[in-house]
């Protein structure tokens, strides 16, 4: 055993001297040496790319030795050149299977699921629409469910911590909204409450805390707010029906019967909820919250660069920065 190591890794040395003394060759003589390839043969090799397909949750498309090229331009043929793909184009290079106007290219094994689709009242998560698909994929692997770049939650019921949801609450995208979900009142933090009760926190929390995925789609919506028309509660496919006003919203769901939120005006529920922790807001605070939000959004107009509409339609909040959702 010890031998046969011993002969593979002093043959692996010699390959490695081999390859680096005739690459230090051809820069010392100035002529451009590029490896030849062949597109039917496997890109994972024991001598290249050898690592790929190990992580925990893999793109089977990215770590199949010999589909590279189904992403990967060649730019000159039988070489191993490539164009670059910059992160704003992935949305049409995926879209060449996860959209719904694709067909699948065959040889495909597996069904891509079409998420990308064309409908002009569907309201897009920023960088979904900006087609950054990598800035939340990688495009090979990743040990993070759905092979995400950072933290995101696969099960349905998630004990909340900011940690737990890193891919969303990181510096580059919602760095800092995490304490928003952890704290049971507020009258500024989140939009989603009744007078100042969280209801981010009321769904989020406890053993039985909700991921975001349960409502909101992470990337596009036909409802304001992200909201999901349905989610997927074991086999059974679960409606939302959320409809948002100006001050609140609705909610009529599978999970409890129709209820109402307002930010300023508390609506009281005929349903059974666990002890709400904290104490109402009085009546003076909550008006205080309603000039204080009214002027938020009077200062975020006057920002906007001119040209611009600035008289969002009704029940559209495509408005509001390119956050969409923020
Ligand atoms: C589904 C599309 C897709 C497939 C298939 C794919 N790649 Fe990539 N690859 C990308 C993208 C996109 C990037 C650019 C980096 C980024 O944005 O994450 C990339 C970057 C790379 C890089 C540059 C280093 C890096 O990781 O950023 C290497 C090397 C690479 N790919 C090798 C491969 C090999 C080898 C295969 C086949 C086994 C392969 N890729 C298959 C999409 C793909
Ligand atoms: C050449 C076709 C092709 C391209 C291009 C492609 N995909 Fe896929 N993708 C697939 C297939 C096929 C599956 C389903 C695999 C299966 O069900 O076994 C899939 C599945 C997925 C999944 C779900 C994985 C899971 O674990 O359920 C994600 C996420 C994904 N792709 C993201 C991307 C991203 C991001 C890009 C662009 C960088 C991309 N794909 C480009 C073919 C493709
Ligand atoms: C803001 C982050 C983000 C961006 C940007 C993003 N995704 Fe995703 N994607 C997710 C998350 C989170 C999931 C996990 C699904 C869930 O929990 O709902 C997911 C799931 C998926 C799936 C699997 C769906 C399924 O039914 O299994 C595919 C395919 C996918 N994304 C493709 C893409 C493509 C293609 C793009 C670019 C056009 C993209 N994603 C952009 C966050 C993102
Ligand atoms: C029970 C459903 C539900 C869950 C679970 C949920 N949200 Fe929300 N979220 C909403 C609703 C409804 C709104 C719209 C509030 C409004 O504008 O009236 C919203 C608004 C938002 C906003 C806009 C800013 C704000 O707070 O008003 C962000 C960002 C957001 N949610 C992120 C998340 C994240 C991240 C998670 C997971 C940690 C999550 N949400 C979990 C229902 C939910």
């Amino acid at each position: 055993m010890m031998s046969m190591q011993f002969c593979l890794r002093s043959f692996g040395i010699i390959v490695a001297a081999v390859f680096f003394s005739e690459l230090f060759f051809s820069f010392a003589h100035g002529e451009e040496k590029i490896l030849s390839i062949d597109t039917g043969a496997s890109c994972i090799t024991v001598d290249c790319h050898a690592k790929m397909g190990k992580k925990k949750y893999v793109h089977p498309q990215s770590v199949k030795g010999d589909l590279c090229t189904g992403c990967h331009e060649i730019t000159k043929e039988g070489m191993h050149l490539f164009k670059d793909i910059p992160s704003e184009s992935t949305g049409q290079l995926c879209a060449k299977c996860h959209s719904e106007e694709f067909k699948t290219p065959p040889g495909l094994k597996g069904e891509p699921p079409k998420i990308i689709r064309e409908d002009k009242d569907l309201q897009k998560h920023a960088p979904f629409a900006e087609g950054k698909c990598t800035v939340c994929h990688d495009a090979h692997e990743s040990n993070f469910y759905k092979h995400l770049k950072k933290e995101y939650p696969e099960n349905f019921y998630v004990y909340f911590a900011a940690g737990a949801y890193d891919l969303c609450f990181n510096a580059d995208c919602h760095g800092g909204l995490g304490e928003a979900f952890a704290i049971p009142r507020t009258t500024t933090n989140t939009k989603f409450r009744n007078g100042n009760l969280n209801l981010h926190f009321r769904h989020v929390n406890k053993v039985k805390g909700r991921s975001c995925s349960v409502c909101h789609d992470p990337h596009a919506s036909l409802a304001p707010k992200l909201i999901r028309q349905s989610f997927q509660f074991g086999k059974r496919d679960l409606t939302i029906n959320y409809e948002k006003t100006e001050t609140g919203g609705t909610c009529s769901t599978t999970c409890h019967k129709v209820t109402h939120y307002d930010r300023y005006d508390p609506v009281s529920n005929p349903i059974n909820v666990s002890p709400v922790p904290g104490k109402d807001a009085s009546f003076e605070e909550l008006q205080r919250s309603r000039e204080r939000d009214l002027e938020e959004s009077k200062t975020k107009k006057a920002n906007e660069p001119p040209g611009e509409s600035t008289a969002p339609e009704e029940g559209n909040d495509n408005q509001e920065g390119t956050g969409l959702i923020q």
